[in-house]
C-alpha cells in the first residue's frame, strides 16, 4: 500500500494498492515501510491479498525474464525447471505449462504429487534418480540449484538449446566445452511485466504457494530456513503496520 509519493511523482498514489520487486541488494524489503522507485510498481493482483502478493515480484519476475526475455521459450518446447518445488521453481512449473510447454521438474518425492497438481508433466526424483538420464533433448533447463546440477545438465540439452542457471554465473568455458548456450542473469524490476502477471493470477491461470507466513520479528529464523533449500513455495514475512 502506498503511504506517500514524492512531489514528482503523478502516476501512483497515496492508497494505491501495489507490488513490487524492491531493490534486494540494497535494502531489501523486511521491513514496515520501504522506498520504492515510483516506476516499479504496479497494480496488485486484485484476487490475492498483501501477504500473497509479497511473494509473487521477485520469484515470478525471475521466471518470466528467464523464459521469455532469456530462452524465448515457446510452446510446445520441452523445459526442464530443477527446484520445481521452491520459490522460483513453483512459479516455473505454473508459468511453461500456461505457455504451452512441456514441463519437467526436479524435486524430491515428496513435491512430487503437489507438482504434478501444479501442472508439471513428470516429476524426477533427484535424490534417487539422475536426471541427466531420465530426461533428454530439452529446449530449456531453468536451473535454480547450481553447482554439480548446473555442471550435469548440458547432457539433457538439445544442441540448440540454452540453460539458464539463477544462483550464479556459470563457468565461462562450460557452455563452449559442450557446444551449447548458457546464461546467468539477475532479475530486474518491470512493472510492465509485474502487470501481466497480476493478470495471470487474476485469470486463475497461477498462484503463489506460500510455505509459511512468518511474523518480521521472528525474520532471521524465516531466512535461515530458507538457506536450509527445501522450501516448498515462498517464506513471507507478515508486517504489523506500527
Ligand atoms: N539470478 C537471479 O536473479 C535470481 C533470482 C531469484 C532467485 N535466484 C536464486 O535461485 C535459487 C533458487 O531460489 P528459490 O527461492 O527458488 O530457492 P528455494 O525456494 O529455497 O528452493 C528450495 C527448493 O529447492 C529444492 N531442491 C533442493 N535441492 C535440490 C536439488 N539438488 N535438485 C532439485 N531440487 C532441489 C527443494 O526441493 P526438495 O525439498 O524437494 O528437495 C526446495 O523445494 C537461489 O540460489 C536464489 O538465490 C536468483
Amino acid at each position: 500500500m502506498v503511504e506517500s509519493v514524492a512531489d514528482s511523482v503523478s502516476d501512483v498514489s497515496i492508497g494505491d494498492a501495489v507490488y513490487a520487486l524492491t531493490s534486494f541488494c540494497r535494502d531489501g524489503a523486511a521491513a514496515e515501510y520501504v522506498a520504492v522507485h515510483a516506476a516499479d510498481l504496479a497494480p496488485k493482483p486484485k484476487t490475492i491479498d498483501h501477504m500473497q502478493a509479497a511473494a509473487v515480484p521477485l520469484s515470478a519476475l525471475t521466471v518470466w525474464q528467464a523464459f521469455f526475455d532469456y530462452a524465448q521459450l515457446a510452446p510446445g518446447q520441452r523445459v526442464l525447471i530443477h527446484g520445481a518445488a521452491g520459490g522460483v521453481g513453483s512459479f516455473a512449473v505454473q508459468i511453461a505449462r500456461w505457455h504451452g510447454a512441456y514441463v519437467v521438474g526436479t524435486a524430491s518425492a515428496e513435491n512430487r504429487d503437489f507438482l504434478l497438481r501444479l501442472g508439471a508433466n513428470e516429476v524426477i526424483d533427484y535424490r534417487h534418480v539422475p536426471f541427466e538420464q531420465a530426461v533428454r533433448e530439452v529446449d530449456v533447463v531453468l536451473d535454480t540449484i547450481g553447482g554439480e546440477t548446473r555442471e550435469r545438465s548440458w547432457q539433457a540439452l538439445k544442441p540448440t538449446g540454452i540453460l539458464v542457471s539463477l544462483p550464479g554465473p556459470i563457468p565461462e568455458s562450460e557452455g563452449p566445452a559442450h557446444g551449447k548456450r548458457g546464461v546467468f542473469f539477475i532479475v530486474q524490476p518491470n512493472r510492465e511485466q509485474l502487470g501481466k502477471i497480476a493478470a495471470l493470477i487474476d485469470s486463475g491461470a497461477i498462484r503463489p504457494v506460500i510455505a509459511e507466513t512468518i511474523p518480521l520479528a521472528k525474520a532471521r529464523q524465516a531466512f535461515e530456513r530458507g538457506v536450509a533449500g527445501h522450501t516448498r513455495g515462498k517464506l513471507v514475512l507478515a508486517v504489523d503496520k506500527p
